[in-house]
């Protein structure tokens, strides 16, 4: 079986101004600094990985968004990826990247964690991978079927598509990004870009499809390779 591909970046960063990286002999957790107990685990275990009509369902609007045909997916803005490791699940091939080095490391060792896990190993190896750079830069000289997009959303929103922890630690530590010319790009490598989107947000342009879901909505864009 094929080891999990970590994330390459150039250094190991595991201190941030609120968040710090906690290594543990049997897992990884990140915690504020601030905090003397519970941190949020580094790790995709807990992942809804229902089958069927359940979760990874390809029936899903997500599913239906990134399409049947696709077989790569590039995560331009993979976080903590959670959605890498959904799409991964489901069966795509998956090349999360992400920009921020300290979240990078974080998904370096929630991979390293989903090793542990035979489950995640079965699911995961050989279908996710993660880089650490700036997607807008890096997808010229990349090629996938898909592009997905989660943009941080700095409006008002009624309810985050993350549970609140994660959502809590994105927001502190990552700056809004240029959306439009990460869109250009995107558009520019894939035969279609799905953008996440909250159900009440203002799209980042005006879409040519659009799946809509409970939270979320995900605007579709047709991209030059058809
Ligand atoms: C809302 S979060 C994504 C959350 C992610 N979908 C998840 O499931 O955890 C947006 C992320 O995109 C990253 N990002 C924004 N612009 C980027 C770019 N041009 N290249 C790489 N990463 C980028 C940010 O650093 C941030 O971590």
């Amino acid at each position: 079986m094929a080891a999990l591909s970590g994330a390459k970046h150039s250094s190991d960063p595991i201190v941030d101004d609120e968040y710090r990286i906690v290594l543990f002999e049997d897992r990884e957790e990140l915690w504020d600094i601030h905090a003397r107990r519970h941190g949020m685990p580094l790790s995709f275990r807990g992942l809804d990985r229902r089958t069927g009509a359940g979760n990874l369902s390809r029936k899903q609007p997500l599913g239906r968004a990134i399409g049947s045909k696709a077989t790569v997916v590039i995560d331009a803005t993979a976080g903590l990826g959670h959605d890498a490791s959904l799409l991964a699940c489901m069966g795509w091939q998956v090349i999360g990247i992400e920009r921020d080095p300290f979240l990078a490391a974080a998904l370096d060792l929630s991979l390293r964690d989903a090793a542990r896990c035979d489950e995640l190993q079965d699911m995961l190896s050989g279908q996710l991978e993660f880089h650490c750079g700036d997607a807008t830069s890096m997808l010229p000289t990349m090629e996938a079927d898909v592009v997905y997009l989660d943009p941080m959303f700095t409006g008002r929103r009624s309810r985050s598509a993350l549970p609140k922890k994660p959502a809590q630690v994105l927001q502190a530590l990552v700056d809004p990004g240029d959306d439009q010319t990460l869109l250009a790009a995107a558009r520019d490598r894939a035969t279609r870009v799905v953008v996440k989107r909250p159900s009440d947000g203002p799209a980042i342009a005006e879409p040519d499809l659009v799946f809509p879901g409970r939270q979320v909505r995900y605007d579709v864009y047709l991209g030059a390779r058809q």
